[in-house]
């Protein structure tokens, strides 16, 4: 770590121990844009798990759950705690009342169930067995054009690239424009400012309208043609979503932009940095390439690319000698969760051959849980596996930027090199 960031990290963690409480909002994305936060999370885990914040912040108050347990007990409680759109939502951030897209992780039952079910065969056993050549073949081309012995960045070279050529696959979509569905991604996760990759809610606005004309061609040429496997032909012809407001058409196929796109492309960066940052590791992994199933659900804890989700109480609840009230926000913080020593052993450590890997709060729990979660632990075995059969090595040789953003954990560039070798 480089002296300044060292620096960073101590001031951070002196105040968080010093400062009162009641004034620790761990939902400022500042703190995520320079990796601050551990410490704040790590006094809320120990001596105020359940933590009513009171700010001025755009996002205003909510109940922050830090520990793993705590967390499961909200997810797996869709009863109580609501996923709607019109009561705000699945982020610290309210949806917005005059721009609603409404999507089925943002609903409750019966309408999320019936909507899930429509598109989760995209990712089902057999489809995944069918897609794996194709996304070895992709990951193949995309790591045998890097540049050998110069710097480049891995999260545009490798990672957006990978999970943008996954998405126009999943979606069909015409080849020569994928890049446009990372744009859509980008644009939605960001939070618009000067200088941003967008100024202002209305620019924001008026590319969402653009994404919404181009799918409803592609809509209109799916649905007229026989059913096929492609997510745009299976929600034209599915029973539950073929007559979707043009709204609801967006906020779903903006979901699955955003889920496939964001969360799986921090991932394949995120492996890279931890390996990087832990060399006995990567030496591990270098020895038994076999450790590689460990590893991936290993980088999808290490990593946690959405850092929380949020719930609404629809009733009365005690937890942790608290009551959250009916109207209450409530976020789950699953990046403190998966650093919970209460549940995990030695969670700080990134160890790639862990017993129990796959018990992270990553993918959420209940009926939200992640319905992409094999097809992306699935990319990630393939990169891994490609990449460790053509380069002995692939180092980073600069700190990563990071997102500006306490929902999207992730990354903007990580300066790496492939050494040649001789
Ligand atoms: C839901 C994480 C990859 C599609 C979710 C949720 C999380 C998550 C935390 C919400 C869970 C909850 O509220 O309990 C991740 C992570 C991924 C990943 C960490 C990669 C490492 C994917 C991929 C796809 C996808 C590749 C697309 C094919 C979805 C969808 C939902 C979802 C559609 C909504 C499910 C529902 O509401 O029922 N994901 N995801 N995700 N994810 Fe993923």
């Amino acid at each position: 770590m480089a002296d300044g960031a060292f620096d960073l990290q101590r001031a951070a963690r002196e105040d968080a121990y010093s400062r009162p409480l009641s004034s620790i909002d761990v939902a400022d994305p500042e703190r995520f844009r320079t990796d601050t936060f551990w410490p704040y999370f790590e006094r809320l885990r120990n001596e105020a798990p359940i933590h009513w914040v009171e700010t001025e912040a755009d996002y205003g108050n909510y109940w922050s759950v830090t520990r793993y347990a705590d967390i499961m007990a909200i997810d797996t409680n869709h009863q109580v705690f609501s996923s709607d759109a019109h009561l705000g939502g699945i982020t610290v951030g309210d949806f917005d009342e005059d721009f609603v897209m409404p999507m089925f992780i943002a609903m409750d039952p019966p309408k999320h169930d019936i909507q899930r079910k429509t598109v989760s065969p995209i990712v089902s056993p057999h489809n995944l067995a069918q897609m794996e050549p194709i996304i070895r073949e992709r990951v193949g081309g995309i790591l045998d054009g890097l540049p050998i012995g110069e710097e480049f960045d891995w999260v545009d070279k490798v990672s957006v690239e990978l999970t943008t050529q996954m998405l126009a696959t999943l979606f069909d979509f015409p080849w020569e424009d994928r890049r446009k569905l990372t744009r859509w991604s980008d644009i939605t996760t960001t939070i618009p400012g000067v200088g941003g990759l967008v100024e202002t809610e209305d620019e924001r606005r008026a590319e969402l309208m653009e994404c919404l004309a181009y799918f409803t061609n592609l809509w209109n040429e799916r649905v007229n043609s026989e059913p096929k496997g492609d997510l745009i032909s299976m929600l034209a012809h599915g029973e539950a979503t073929r007559n979707m407001e043009p709204m609801e058409y967006l906020g779903n196929v903006i979901l699955l932009i955003v889920g496939g796109n964001d969360t799986t492309r921090n991932s394949i960066t995120g492996g890279l940095l931890a390996l990087n940052q832990n060399p006995a590791e990567y030496a591990k992994l270098k020895a038994d390439h076999g450790l590689i199933t460990s590893m991936v659900p290993e980088i999808i804890r290490w990593q946690t690319p959405l850092a929380h989700m949020r719930r609404t109480a629809v009733a009365d609840y005690e937890i942790g000698g608290q009551t959250i009230r009916k109207g209450d926000k409530v976020v789950m913080w699953y990046v403190s969760g998966n650093r919970d020593e209460r549940a995990i052993d030695n969670p700080n450590a990134f160890i790639i051959d862990r017993e129990r890997p796959r018990q992270h709060l990553s993918f959420g729990f209940g009926i939200h849980r992640c319905v992409g979660n094999r097809l992306a632990e699935l990319q990630l075995k393939i990169v891994w596996e490609e990449a460790l059969k053509r380069f002995p090595d692939i180092q980073v040789v600069g700190e990563p930027r990071r997102v500006y953003s306490s929902f999207v954990k992730g990354y903007e560039t990580l300066p790496v090199v492939i050494p040649a070798r001789y």
